[in-house]
């Protein structure tokens, strides 16, 4: 096996929730927790504190070594703190502007392999008995070997809902259009709206959180032959 310890891939997206189930089921589990958007996201932040042009692929990789150097993320799920180039970053990276920016720095390719890189060896060398790894490509190009894949989707209506929720205060119509505008920017760079071969598809949209961590965590149990 290409890793020593049981890897779970959930891939997802905009709004079905990915983040937040995972991170409860891996808490659940006495996993370490790997959210691989904060990484796209931090490195977008680092480019426009620097103001460089996020269209421009060149200058967006030349930011890597810096991002590499500095890059550092909880992988406890109980925690939620991520700092690049010295600086507290977990808040500044989940706005909307900065969600709508990130996908000029996912679709660069050597971004994508960097990245790619660190999330592997992460995933390889912590010490929790497990990990669950979560992002659009995790199950297809980040961990196509985990023990276990999961697809965790939702009617996109419910995603929108869900969103809208969670940025009680903001334009309704802003959150409906940025996460249609996302699935489709993010649907240019990898399909993760058809399962992968082996893919485990989780559908959320009739179950509430609770129910949705319950599932997984029973799904990745009954993999593991964990109890
Ligand atoms: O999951 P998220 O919303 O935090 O992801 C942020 C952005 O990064 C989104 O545009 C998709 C992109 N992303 C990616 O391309 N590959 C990943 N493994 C994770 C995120």
């Amino acid at each position: 096996p290409a890793f020593h310890r049981v890897v779970v891939a959930v891939d997802g997206p905009s709004g079905s929730g990915k983040s937040s189930v995972s991170r409860a089921a891996a808490e659940q589990l006495g996993f370490d927790f790997l959210d691989t958007g904060a990484a796209y996201r931090a490195l977008t932040w680092l480019g426009l504190e620097r103001g460089i042009d996020l269209d421009d692929a060149d200058a967006v990789a030349a930011l890597l070594p810096e991002f590499e150097a500095t890059y550092r993320i909880a992988l406890r799920p109980a925690e939620r703190w991520v700092y690049v180039a010295g600086t507290d970053v977990t808040e500044a990276i989940r706005t909307t502007e900065l969600s709508r920016r990130v996908s000029a720095v996912a679709r660069v390719p050597r971004v994508r392999e960097a990245l790619n890189r660190t999330f592997r060896r992460v995933l390889a060398e912590g010490d929790a008995p497990g990990a669950i790894a979560e992002g659009r490509d995790v199950t297809t190009v980040v961990a196509p070997d985990a023990a276990v894949r999961i697809l965790l989707t939702a009617d996109e209506s419910v995603r929108i809902e869900r969103r809208a929720a969670e940025r009680a205060g903001e334009d309704r119509v802003a959150v409906a259009a940025s996460v249609s505008q996302r699935d489709a920017a993010d649907r240019r760079v990898v399909d993760f709206i058809e399962p992968a071969p082996g893919v485990r598809v989780l559908d959320s949209t009739r179950l509430d959180v609770r129910q949705t961590i319950g599932a997984m965590v029973e799904l990745i149990r009954e993999r593991c032959g964990l109890d």
